[in-house]
């Protein structure tokens, strides 16, 4: 047999961002090195990677939230050593596996109303089938979503998108429902004409990490019933403990009808997604036999996604890592309030337990509006990168501008992290924000060139 995976691995490390010129989506590449994060990783293990010269960073994206339990962690990985050691008769199609069912069981223990699961491979799917299942279990056509949601990007989530970038190009979609996310009366307006199924609504949006305003949820969730519509939870970021609570919706004390999770759920190994709901809502889209397979996803339930999903259950639960979200989050969110004290370009720190984001804003001195006038005028969002290429260059940690033209930096780790990488991002984003206000950072060698570039893409 001439295949071996190590051997490929070994040898290729250099070649990956030609291949992706080359045969897949080439403005990643291109995006990469336009901001200098063009690195080849190699390892990664709890908050951390390595990269081909063997330098560490800490992950603060956490691969944008699937890497709730740290990467690589030994308990997952041994269990899907078992698994294919095990030499399952997996995906037979035709019969009731042992796994679905056992994961399903421990999810919903910790899903409070929740009754039935719809097992699938990505959030998106997972929202697909909440879309379909709330307009089967009402009769009604319309699901509403919130300015500013992100869903997911197949074709039902993106009718549901509430950024315009992702949905440009993209159309005709379902006919447009948003509602202004935290209003009610727009809510009420949309539920007396009767033809809505329901509200999809993140628990806490993660596009610029926004909480709902206090009691919005509570009181939608009381109107929908009133005019006999879903309240429908999308937890594919905000679930598995990424708040510092199971399911961010217990922040709220709501009951949805449907719930979707994915991400964090087979710790970072396979993909996964599943929709869980009351069982009224099983019961009208699974009504007879003739119904059995009509909504249904080909590898629902694989072997893999289980028994990662399983191990994964265990470690968040095994090590209270729900508990030590809420800790860290308080700790992280303390650190940068103090700094937002101090600072006045940072103006607001935001979020749940490990789900943060900090926000700048015009600042008062006229020295450092100049600096800050300047960067608006080639693009909104560009002081936000301007704080995550410098985290990455000078202190070797991984952020992310939290949505399109927003001067956001959106803080994702993983769930793991302890005092050693709390102190290391607060010691280095204050050493940034010493520096930005200083006027240094902005007019360096790297702020140059990133103008030069946004200027070039701007025009574009
Ligand atoms: C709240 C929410 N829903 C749905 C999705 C879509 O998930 P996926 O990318 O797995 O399709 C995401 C992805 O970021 C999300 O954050």
């Amino acid at each position: 047999m001439s295949f071996a995976l190590k051997e490929l691995l070994a040898a290729a490390p250099g070649e990956a961002y030609e291949l992706h010129d080359r045969y897949l989506n080439r403005q990643v590449p291109r995006l990469l090195r336009t901001l200098g994060t063009d690195v080849t990783y190699t390892r990664g293990e709890g908050a951390y990677l390595w990269d081909s010269s063997g330098r560490r960073y800490l992950d603060m994206l956490a691969g944008f939230g699937v890497f709730g339990i740290g990467r690589n962690h030994p308990v997952v990985r041994q269990a899907l050593h078992d698994l294919l050691d095990a030499e399952l008769a997996d995906m037979v199609q035709f019969d009731a596996p042992l796994l679905p069912g056992l994961l399903a069981e421990r999810l919903l223990a910790h899903a409070p109303g929740m009754e039935r699961l719809y097992w699938c491979n990505s959030g998106s799917e997972a929202v697909e089938a909440a879309l379909k299942f709330a307009r089967r279990a009402t009769g009604r056509p319309r699901v509403l979503y919130c300015s500013h949601a992100y869903h997911g990007l197949t074709a039902g989530a993106l009718s549901v998108n509430g950024n315009r970038e992702f949905r440009r190009g993209f159309g005709p979609l379902l006919p447009d429902t948003q509602v202004p996310f935290g209003d009610l009366e727009a809510l009420q307006r949309q539920l007396r004409r009767g033809d809505v199924a329901g509200l999809l609504v993140e628990t806490i949006q993660g596009k610029g990490v926004h909480v709902p305003p206090p009691g919005f949820l509570a009181a939608a969730e009381r109107i929908l019933h009133e005019h006999g519509a879903l309240l429908i939870c999308d937890e594919v970021q905000s679930g598995l403990g990424r708040t510092g609570r199971m399911f961010g919706y217990e922040h709220e004390g709501v009951r949805p009808d449907i719930v979707t999770v994915a991400k964090a759920l087979s710790g970072g190994f396979v993909p996964v997604g599943a929709t869980l709901a009351r069982a009224e809502v099983f019961e009208k889209v699974y009504s007879s036999l003739d119904r059995v397979f009509v909504h249904a996803s080909t590898f629902a339930g694989n072997g893999a996604a289980m028994a990662a999903g399983l191990a994964t259950l265990a470690v968040l639960t095994d090590d209270d890592l729900v508990g030590n979200a809420a800790r860290r989050g308080a700790q992280l969110q303390d650190g940068l309030r103090q700094m937002a004290g101090e600072y006045e370009l940072l103006s607001d720190v935001r979020g749940r337990g490990l789900m943060v984001a900090f926000e700048f804003a015009r600042p008062k001195s006229l020295a450092l509006q100049a600096t800050w006038a300047a960067l608006r005028t080639v693009r909104k969002g560009l002081f936000a990168q301007m704080v995550v290429a410098p985290l990455f260059h000078d202190h070797r940690i991984l952020t992310q501008v939290a949505g399109d033209h927003m001067d956001v930096v959106k803080l994702l780790p993983p769930l793991m992290i302890g005092d050693e990488e709390v102190g290391w991002f607060l010691d280095a984003f204050r050493a940034v924000m010493d520096d930005a206000h200083r006027g240094r950072g902005l007019t360096g060698p790297f702020a140059r060139r990133m103008v030069g570039n946004a200027l070039v893409r701007y025009r574009r």
